[in-house]
């Protein structure tokens, strides 16, 4: 089906979010669709998938002119949407989301279970996944959702799928195969929009780009024609560096040490030392442990055996709160899930964690919560509206600027990062790496958890490559390269 938006306006009140965009995408083709933090690629493809009406416009499916009023319409119309913000409902399984509102059925119209089991398996063994379709999504990570949202949009057999940063919390292994799948759809004449601030794997996947920036088109034509220079070029409006960020540091003495930490089915036998002023990498495939082993140093993954050392001294974290009073912070992976609080507004979210240091009598001094957030979200260049507008207002990349806006201002002595830009642009990624950078330069110990081993290269001083829940090597800044580390990520 050949999808075509002419002239499309959008505003949510005073915030003009698109102004007079076109875009167009042929059968067989992959389109990317690319812009900073808030350009306002979602709510294009909100308005596609019947989440929004836009407030001016046109979208034609073969030429034939369609309006959306509800996801329902436009999912009978023959378009998938895999969203940003994963779409599933967790107290369902696998399959009882993947075929939510087309559910299958024996001939005597009950639900067959079966069939539908079988249907998803065939999907994940196409994309070469063990997951049980029985399973409880409430039960998977982050990475394993953004599977199953994929898995969905295959299992459709749309013929225009819109994929929405389908491949954030992914590793590089899980992404070829992704793309595999794409290339086969492709062929078989499926149209795709795909979103994403990864632009290599703009340049590896997708046939044409069009670039918006503030709400407008600005650039538009061939990938062939075009590198990834050029598309950051064109995303922030001036030249992006790229190069290596890691500079000569006076290390201070050693903060978190930990010795042979044991979690069942997670991790085992972690050891690993970490020294005021360093960035200490950790990266690995799927399953390789590191977030739960994070989770339980930060005292919200359960029990673990084990010994965790802060400055030398033996502790034992119970919980996270214990956790921020022991000097220890931390940034999960999946802000939906764990980062962010929906029914808060942006600034609630961005301070929660230092309330008690602007409390007196137990009432908090809301001027200077502001204050310390306002110089974070500066900083950072948060794209927003008030400080009392609901964070579920802001654009993905801008929530996780809240996110990390909130652990800064708390000052901990180690500070541990979980997929730090997932979903941040181009532009927003270097002044988190600066940010993260000046951080060490201060003092803080930081730990940096990645999929992304360009990442790890450009920022760490250190890295710890871990498969199935072990520490499989580690390598001092000179001996990184992405080879390297896959080499070892593989269990190789
Ligand atoms: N429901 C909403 N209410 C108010 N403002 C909104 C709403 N949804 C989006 N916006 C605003 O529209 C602008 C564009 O947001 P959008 O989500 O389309 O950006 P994006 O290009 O997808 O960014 P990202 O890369 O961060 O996902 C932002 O300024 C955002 O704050
Ligand atoms: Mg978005």
């Amino acid at each position: 089906m050949t999808l075509e938006m002419r002239g499309i306006y959008k505003s949510f009140g005073a915030n003009d979010v698109l102004r007079d965009v076109s875009f167009s995408v042929a059968p067989g083709e992959i389109c990317a669709l690319l812009g900073e933090n808030g350009a306002g690629k979602s709510t294009l493809m909100n308005i596609l998938g019947g989440v929004l009406p836009a407030d001016r416009g046109t979208v034609l499916l073969d030429g034939r002119e369609a309006a959306f009023k509800s996801p329902a319409e436009s999912l009978a119309a023959g378009i998938a949407f895999i969203h940003q913000e994963l779409n599933l409902v967790n107290d369902l399984s696998i399959y009882e989301n993947m075929f939510i509102g087309r559910e299958l059925k024996t001939k005597a119209g009950l639900l067959d279970a079966k069939a539908m089991c079988a249907r998803c398996a065939g999907v994940f063994e196409r994309m070469d996944v063990d997951l049980d379709p029985r399973a409880m999504v409430r039960d998977l990570d982050a990475s394993y959702k953004q599977i199953v949202e994929i898995a969905r949009a295959l299992l459709m057999e749309a013929s225009i799928i819109i994929m929405d940063e389908p491949t954030t919390s992914l590793t590089d292994p899980e992404i070829d195969r992704v793309f595999d799948m794409m290339r086969i759809l492709k062929d078989q004449g499926v149209a795709m929009v795909f979103i994403s601030h990864k632009l290599r794997e703009v340049m590896d996947i997708c046939d044409r780009y069009t670039v918006l920036r503030d709400g407008s088109m600005v650039a538009q034509g061939n990938v062939s024609d075009t590198n990834v220079d050029e598309l950051a070029k064109h995303m922030v409006g001036h030249e992006v560096r790229t190069q290596s960020l890691r500079r000569e540091r006076e290390l201070g003495g050693e903060v978190l040490r930990a010795e042979g930490l044991s979690q069942e089915r997670h991790f085992e036998s972690v050891s690993f030392s970490v020294r005021a002023g360093e960035v200490l990498g950790f990266t690995g495939l799927l399953g390789d442990g590191r977030s739960e082993l994070f989770q339980a140093v930060f005292g919200s993954g359960g029990k673990y055996q084990g010994q965790l050392y802060l400055e030398g001294k033996p502790v034992t974290v119970r919980d996270t709160r214990q956790a921020v009073e022991l000097g220890i912070g931390y940034v999960p992976r999946d802000r939906k899930e764990n980062g962010i609080i929906k029914d808060m507004d942006i600034l609630e979210n961005g301070s929660i964690v230092t309330w008690p240091r602007h409390a007196k009598y137990g009432l908090i001094n809301w001027r200077q919560v502001k204050e310390a957030f306002r110089r974070q979200a500066e900083t950072l260049r948060i794209k927003m509206g008030a400080e009392e507008d609901l964070i579920g207002s802001l654009s993905g990349g801008n929530q996780q600027k809240v996110v990390l806006a909130k652990w800064l201002n708390a000052g901990p002595k180690v500070l541990i990062f979980d997929n730090p830009t997932q979903g941040v642009d181009v532009g927003a990624k270097e002044d988190i790496y600066d940010t993260i950078l000046e951080l060490a330069g201060g003092g803080v110990a930081v730990i940096v958890l990645s999929s992304e081993a360009q990442e790890i290269i450009r920022l760490c001083d250190r890295a710890i490559v871990m498969y199935h829940g072990r520490v499989k090597g580690e390598l001092p800044a000179g001996e990184m390269a992405e080879q390297e580390i896959m080499r070892i990520a593989t269990g190789a």
